[in-house]
């Protein structure tokens, strides 16, 4: 076994109804000001935006039609709720060969995130009942 591990807490990803409304809610409940406008990724039907902290992000994520992953989510969890964590690694090929030898379940391929970096997700049933989101450190940060 390598000695790969997870890096820094890049974002907790938080699924909503009504992205607009979630906006509201950090910007007059929580007082936050760095919000980035929202984006379609259509290739996965998903509306995303990051409600930038001083330490970390909230990836607020509104499903564009009935056939995403967070729809589902969704339909268990009307209001909205948790979603996955997200930590950065150093390489997404050599975490997924990592996560595999240590008997983890990696879901589908690497692909590109939202942040534009490749990502991938390990199964909850590895991690307590958390979906976990593993994602490239961008290039140039840190
Ligand atoms: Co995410």
């Amino acid at each position: 076994m390598s000695d790969f591990k997870i890096g820094r807490l890049n974002h907790v990803g938080v699924a909503v109804p009504d992205i607009e409304a979630a906006i509201e809610t950090y910007r007059t409940l929580y007082g936050a000001t760095d919000i980035t406008e929202p984006f379609d990724m259509p290739e996965r039907g998903l509306k995303v935006c990051f409600v930038k902290l001083p330490n970390s992000e909230i990836e607020l994520i509104e499903p564009l039609h009935d056939k995403t992953a967070i729809t589902k989510f969704l339909t268990k969890n009307a209001a909205g709720g948790q979603h996955h964590i997200c930590f950065e690694v150093p390489d997404i090929h050599e975490a997924v060969k990592e996560m595999e030898a240590r008997g983890a379940t990696v879901l589908g391929e690497p692909r590109i995130g939202a942040h534009g970096t490749l990502v991938i997700f390990i199964h909850p049933k590895n991690t307590h009942g958390c979906l976990i989101e593993l994602m490239e450190t961008p290039k140039g940060d840190h």
